[in-house]
C-alpha cells in the first residue's frame, strides 16, 4: 500500500465539533433466522466538520443503508452514530439528505420548489426570497424560475434540488450518488457548480459515488468502503488545492497516484461482488491482487 492511502481504523475523535459525524463499530443487518442479510459490518469513520468526505464503494455495498442510518430513518443493529457528540435517535433538521431520486414537487415551479422549505417553516421573508435568488444565479437556472421539473434537463433538476436543498442551511448536507444518471458533461458541469456551493458555505458534506473521477474532483477525504458487508477498507487524503479545475488535474501526478490507488482496491472489492461465491471467480481475484501485489515491488 502506497504512503496515500492510509488503513482504515476506528476514529480517535477526541471532542465532538459543531457538525462531525462519528459512526464506531456500526452493523446492519436485515430479515431474520435463515434469511438474515448483513450489509454493513463494524463499520467506523469519522466525518470531519466543514470538510468534504467523499464515500466510493461497488454498487450495492450499502452505502444507501449506511445514509439512511445517518438520516436517522433506520436504526443500526449494532455500534453507534453521533452527531456533535450526540447519538442519533432519529432525523434530525440539523442534516439534509439529498436521495439518489430527484425530490423536486412536480407541481411546483423551480423558484417555489426552492422555496418551499422556508415556507413550510413560516418564512416566507425578504431574507429567504434574496437567498432564493441568490441561489437560482449560482445554480444558474435564474431564466427557468417559473418552469415547472417536467420542462427542466435533468441536470437542471439536479441543480434545482442542489438549491431547495442549500437553502435550508443545515448544518450537514448528506448526498447520494446526486448527479447518477446524467451525461459526462452534465456531470463535470454539476461538479463545478457542487464544489464551488461547498466551498462557499464552508459546511459539512457528506457525498457518495460510485464515480472515482467524481471522487477524486470532489473530496477533501475519500472512505473506500469494502464490498457487502461494506466497512470501510481505505481513507485517502486528497490535499489538492481548492478551487480545483478539471483540465489541471489530468495532469496532476497526486490526482493520479490516488486513481490508481483507489481504482485498484475498488476492482479487488467488485471482483468480489460479482463472485458471488464463485471458486472460479474467487481464484480470478486471488491472481488479480498477485499480479498488483508484484507490479507494486
Ligand atoms: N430494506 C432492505 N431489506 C433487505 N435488504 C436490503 C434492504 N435495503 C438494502 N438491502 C440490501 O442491502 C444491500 C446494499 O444496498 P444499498 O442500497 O445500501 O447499496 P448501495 O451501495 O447504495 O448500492 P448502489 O451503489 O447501487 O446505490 C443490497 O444487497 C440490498 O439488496
Ligand atoms: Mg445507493
Amino acid at each position: 500500500m502506497s504512503t496515500v492511502v492510509k488503513a482504515a481504523g476506528t476514529p480517535t475523535s477526541a471532542k465532538a465539533q459543531a457538525g462531525e459525524i462519528v459512526v464506531s463499530s456500526v452493523g446492519k443487518s436485515y430479515g431474520e433466522g435463515q434469511f438474515v442479510k448483513e450489509v454493513v459490518k463494524d463499520c467506523s469513520f469519522t466525518i470531519e466538520r466543514g470538510k468534504l468526505t467523499v464515500m466510493i464503494g461497488p454498487s450495492g455495498c450499502g452505502k444507501s443503508t449506511l445514509i439512511r442510518l445517518l438520516a436517522g430513518f433506520e436504526k443500526p443493529t449494532s455500534g453507534s452514530i453521533k452527531i456533535n457528540g450526540k447519538p442519533v435517535t432519529g432525523p434530525g433538521k440539523d442534516r439534509l439528505v439529498l436521495f439518489q431520486e430527484s425530490a423536486l414537487f412536480p407541481w411546483m415551479t423551480t423558484y417555489d420548489n426552492i422555496m418551499y422549505g422556508p415556507r413550510a417553516r413560516g418564512e416566507d421573508t425578504k431574507e429567504a426570497r434574496s437567498l432564493a435568488e441568490m441561489l437560482l444565479d449560482k445554480v444558474g437556472l435564474r431564466a427557468f424560475r417559473k418552469k415547472y421539473p417536467t420542462q427542466l434537463s435533468g441536470g437542471m433538476q439536479r441543480r434545482a434540488e442542489l438549491a431547495r436543498a442549500m437553502i435550508n442551511n443545515p448544518e450537514v448536507m448528506i448526498l447520494d450518488e446526486p448527479f447518477r444518471g446524467l451525461d459526462a458533461m452534465s456531470k463535470e458541469l454539476m461538479w463545478e457548480y457542487y464544489s464551488r456551493l461547498y466551498e462557499e458555505s464552508g459546511r459539512t458534506n457528506f457525498f457518495i459515488t460510485t464515480d472515482i473521477d467524481e471522487a477524486i474532483f470532489l473530496a477533501d477525504r475519500l472512505l473506500i468502503m469494502t464490498n457487502v458487508p461494506t466497512q470501510v477498507r481505505a481513507v485517502v487524503e486528497i490535499d489538492i488545492p481548492r478551487p480545483r479545475d478539471l483540465v489541471s488535474l489530468v495532469d496532476d501526478d497526486r490526482a493520479n497516484e490516488v486513481k490508481m490507488e483507489a481504482l485498484s482496491l475498488l476492482h479487488e472489492e467488485a471482483m468480489k461482488s460479482f463472485a458471488g461465491g464463485s471458486k472460479a471467480a474467487a481464484d480470478f481475484i486471488e491472481a488479480y491482487s498477485k499480479r498488483l501485489r508484484t507490479k507494486k515491488e
